[in-house]
Parts: C-alpha cells; sequence; structure tokens
C-alpha cells in the first residue's frame, strides 16, 4: 500500500494553524478532504499577499491542481459556502471538475442558528460559548431524524415540504425561549437562489474518494476544531457536536481508517481556547497579554480574543494518543520569542481534598488528562517545568540548528515527551514561514 492518504488534525483546543499546514502539504496532494465540523472552523491560510480566513472550503483551494471535496460528516450553511464559492471566483479561482460536495451532508438551517442562540441565551452565566452557526442543534437533527440532507435540494418541492415542517416545529421553540420565529417564507426564497449556485457542485463523493484510492491519488483529511473539543473525549459539554479524531474519517467521507498511513498533529507552542470551559494552564497575567497580542488571538469564525496559557503536554499526550499521531507539526513558536522563561504543564495535580473517580488518585494526587471531567479540570493544579526563553526573532530561520539553543531545547523537550517527531516547525503565518526538521 501506497503512503497516500494523511489527516491533519488539531491537538490542543483548535486554532492551531491548521489552515497553514494543510495549505502548505496540499500542493502535493490529489485531493483535500474536509470530513466533519462545519463553519464553526476558521482556517487561515497567508499566501500570494493575502489572507484567506476559510470556514467550509477545504484549505488545498489555492492549489489549481488539487481536488477540494466536503464529504458526508461535514454540516453545510449554504450561505456561508456561496460566499466563499464567490470570494475565489472574484479573485479568478476555477471551482468546476475541482469542487465537490456530498449530497448526504446536513444542512445549517436558518433556525438551528436561531436555536444555538437561544440555548446560549438561556443558559445565561453558565453559556458554553458556542460558535452560534448552528452546528450543535444541526447535529442534534442529524442523530434524531430532523435533519435535511443537501441530497433533498435535488428536488425542490420535496425540500420546501421538509422545510416548512421542520421550520414550524422550531419556530414553536423559539417561541417558547421568547425569541422571534424564522420567516419561512422569506428564508425559502434565499435558500432557492442559494441552491442554483451549490446544485453543480453536488455528487457522491464516496464514489468519488473509492476511485482516487484505487487510482493511489495523494489524499489530504483535514480535521478541524480539535481533539480536546472532541464530542466524546472533551470535558463535555464544552465542546464541540462532532467527533474531532480520525475515527470521523471513517464516517465522515466513507474512507477506511486502515487506509491512512499518516496523522499529522498541529500542536501550537503554547494553548489557546475560544469560548467557555476548564482550561488548567490558562494565564491570565502579562504573559497571557503577551501570548494573546503577539500572537495575534482572536477567533478566526466569531472575532472573539482566544483565552491563552502555556502549553499543556498532559492534554497534548492524551490527544496525541487517541489519535494515533504519527509525526507533529509545531506552530506559532516564533511567538514565544521575547519571554523570560516559558512553563510547560507535564502534569496534573488534584488537592486531596477532592474526590475524584480515577483509579490512578488512589495512590497518589496525581490524575491523567483522561480521567478528568470538567469539575477535576477546574480544580487540579498543572505541574510545570519551566525553561529559559530567547529574545531573537526566529520568522525567517530556515534550519533546525541556526534556532536559537534555548529554543531547540524547548522543542526537543516537547518531542521526548511525546514521543513523537515533530517534523515540521511553523516559525511564522506565512506560507513560506517553516522549517523541515
Ligand atoms: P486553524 O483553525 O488551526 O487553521 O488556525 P487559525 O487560522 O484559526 O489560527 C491560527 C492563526 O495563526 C492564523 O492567523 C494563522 O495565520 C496564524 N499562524 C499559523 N501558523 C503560524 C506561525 O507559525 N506563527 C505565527 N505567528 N502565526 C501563525
Ligand atoms: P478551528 O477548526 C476553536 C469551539 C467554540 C466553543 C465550542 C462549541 O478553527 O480550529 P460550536 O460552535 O462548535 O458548537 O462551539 O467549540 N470551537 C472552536 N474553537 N477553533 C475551532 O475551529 C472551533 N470550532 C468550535 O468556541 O467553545
Ligand atoms: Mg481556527
Amino acid at each position: 500500500m501506497k503512503d497516500n492518504i494523511s489527516v491533519i488534525l488539531g491537538m490542543q483546543w483548535g486554532d492551531e494553524g491548521k489552515g497553514k499546514i494543510v495549505d502548505l502539504l496540499a500542493e502535493n496532494s490529489d485531493y483535500v478532504v474536509r470530513f466533519h465540523g462545519g463553519n464553526n472552523a476558521g482556517h487561515t491560510i497567508v499566501a500570494n499577499g493575502k489572507k484567506y480566513p476559510l470556514h467550509l472550503i477545504p484549505s488545498g483551494i489555492l492549489h489549481p491542481n488539487t481536488k477540494c471535496v466536503i464529504a458526508n460528516g461535514v454540516v453545510v450553511d449554504l450561505e456561508v459556502l456561496v460566499s466563499e464559492i464567490e470570494m475565489f471566483s472574484k479573485d479568478g479561482m476555477e471551482f468546476k471538475d475541482r469542487f465537490f460536495i456530498s449530497d448526504r451532508c446536513h444542512l445549517i438551517l436558518p433556525y438551528h442558528k436561531a436555536l444555538d442562540i437561544a440555548y446560549e441565551n438561556a443558559r445565561g452565566e453558565n453559556k458554553l460559548g458556542t460558535t452560534a452557526r448552528g452546528i450543535g442543534p444541526t447535529l442534534a437533527d442529524k442523530v434524531s431524524y430532523n435533519g435535511i440532507r443537501i441530497y433533498e435540494l435535488k428536488n425542490w418541492e420535496l425540500f420546501e415540504e421538509k422545510f416548512k415542517f421542520q421550520a414550524k416545529i422550531k419556530n414553536a421553540i423559539l417561541k417558547t425561549f421568547g425569541v422571534e420565529p424564522i420567516d419561512i417564507e422569506k428564508e425559502l426564497t434565499r435558500l432557492k437562489e442559494l441552491r442554483e449556485i451549490v446544485l453543480p457542485y453536488i455528487t457522491d463523493t464516496f464514489q468519488l474518494l473509492q476511485r482516487a484510492i484505487a487510482e493511489d491519488k495523494k489524499i489530504l483529511m483535514e480535521g478541524a476544531q480539535a481533539v480536546m473539543l472532541d464530542v466524546d473525549f472533551s470535558p463535555y459539554p464544552f465542546s464541540t457536536g462532532s467527533n474531532t479524531i480520525p475515527g470521523a474519517i471513517n464516517t465522515g467521507a466513507g474512507v477506511p481508517i486502515q487506509k491512512i498511513n499518516q496523522v499529522l498533529g498541529v500542536v501550537k507552542a503554547y494553548t489557546s481556547r475560544v469560548g467557555s470551559g476548564p482550561f488548567p494552564t490558562e494565564l491570565t497575567d502579562e504573559v497571557g497579554k503577551h501570548l494573546q497580542q503577539k500572537g495575534a488571538e482572536f477567533g478566526t469564525t466569531t472575532g472573539r480574543a482566544r483565552r491563552v496559557g502555556w502549553l499543556d503536554l498532559e492534554a497534548t499526550k492524551f490527544a496525541c494518543t487517541v489519535s494515533g499521531v504519527t509525526e507533529i507539526a509545531i506552530t506559532k513558536i516564533d511567538i514565544l520569542s521575547g519571554l523570560e522563561n516559558i512553563k510547560v504543564c507535564i502534569g496534573y495535580e488534584l488537592p486531596p481534598s477532592v474526590i475524584a473517580r480515577s483509579e490512578a488518585t488512589k495512590q497518589s494526587n496525581k490524575i491523567p488528562y483522561s480521567s478528568c471531567g470538567y469539575q477535576e479540570l477546574t480544580k487540579l493544579t498543572p505541574i510545570y517545568k519551566e525553561f529559559p526563553g530567547w529574545t531573537e526573532d526566529i520568522t525567517n530561520v530556515k534550519s533546525f540548528n541556526d534556532l536559537p539553543q534555548n529554543c531547540q531545547d524547548y522543542i526537543k523537550f516537547i518531542e521526548e515527551f511525546l514521543g513523537v517527531k515533530i517534523s515540521l516547525i511553523s516559525t511564522g503565518p506565512k506560507r513560506e514561514e517553516y522549517i523541515k526538521t
């Protein structure tokens, strides 16, 4: 079997720089495939003197010979999809015969977005901080047989009937929240316009990908969000609605797991998180300010300021293990330049007063990430290892040995702790700013 199918996944809480890495590797890929999540993702590419924030279209789109696929596991907001198609078409980008959407994708409809916001407002102080893009309500509809697939767009009369049935139910729910119901006729008029634009791209992406596999094409599976937001392996409910680990490739694109040769984990040199939820290594001091401002940590999707903190290797090691990571790309190491000292979390400790459900805590106060629910994660104390920092700007460094010694030591420690080779070091947002080790 050739080494033809790779997956790129975030190892933290999202925004690790997956878009940049996918764009970099897409040059030598025949296909780039999104297989889960939706437009809660915001993947940034900085190339050709421009910045492209992508939410749905796969991050291979800037390479004209690479085909881009939105496979069945993705939930699709037609409004966002069409605005991205239009943005790239204005730049002269060709979509015909190189952009495909599965007819099995579920649609994010206007009432899903309204419900996402209504639930959040109802939670008040306990809000989760979702992206308000309707992700949770759409996935809930999918598994409760109330969803509407893109497939239905092929027959407008049938779609209209299904949409009206669901919209009436959703409007009744919105009313109980005291929220304005959606205007069914107005929304249908807009959906009909959007449908005309996307119809040519709708296809059976399962067949498409099976053919690509049979022809030994190079395929890059583009993960969104990250392992710490996985609906099963995160401290639920502070998660996203989809599975974000490699298993989602099988369910979300029909690609058998045995065909995947490389799992590239993307690890930011520190940690960021958008929205609520426990964050053991969070920094709210001057160092936090440095990371937030120098790292320009604002959400690509919502523009919200991201919370920041030290690199949490206890959580990241879990993410690598559950995903079977074979290689790591480390990003935003340049942002650490100028810090006097750098800390990394190498374990968690619970105060003896906290009764944990972990077997491990019976012998000591240590608790592994996997045994933590959100309550443990808010009560534990991170165990840190401290490194001396460096002052040099490393953005234009092209070889590992030319990095400041302290920076090399920091990277080597991460590699040893995780037990996975770091094959790529990203030193800036631009496509060409990286070191191959
Ligand atoms: P994604 O969701 O994982 O694709 O990440 P985002 O695009 O949401 O956020 C990552 C941000 O960091 C973007 O603005 C990127 O342009 C930027 N970025 C990516 N890699 C690097 C890097 O190595 N250094 C710096 N300074 N910025 C980077
Ligand atoms: P990329 O692909 C960072 C977070 C939200 C919220 C939680 C649930 O750019 O890394 P949702 O709208 O999914 O129901 O929100 O998940 N979240 C992300 N955080 N990067 C993302 O994607 C995210 N997608 C969802 O902030 O905490
Ligand atoms: Mg992002």
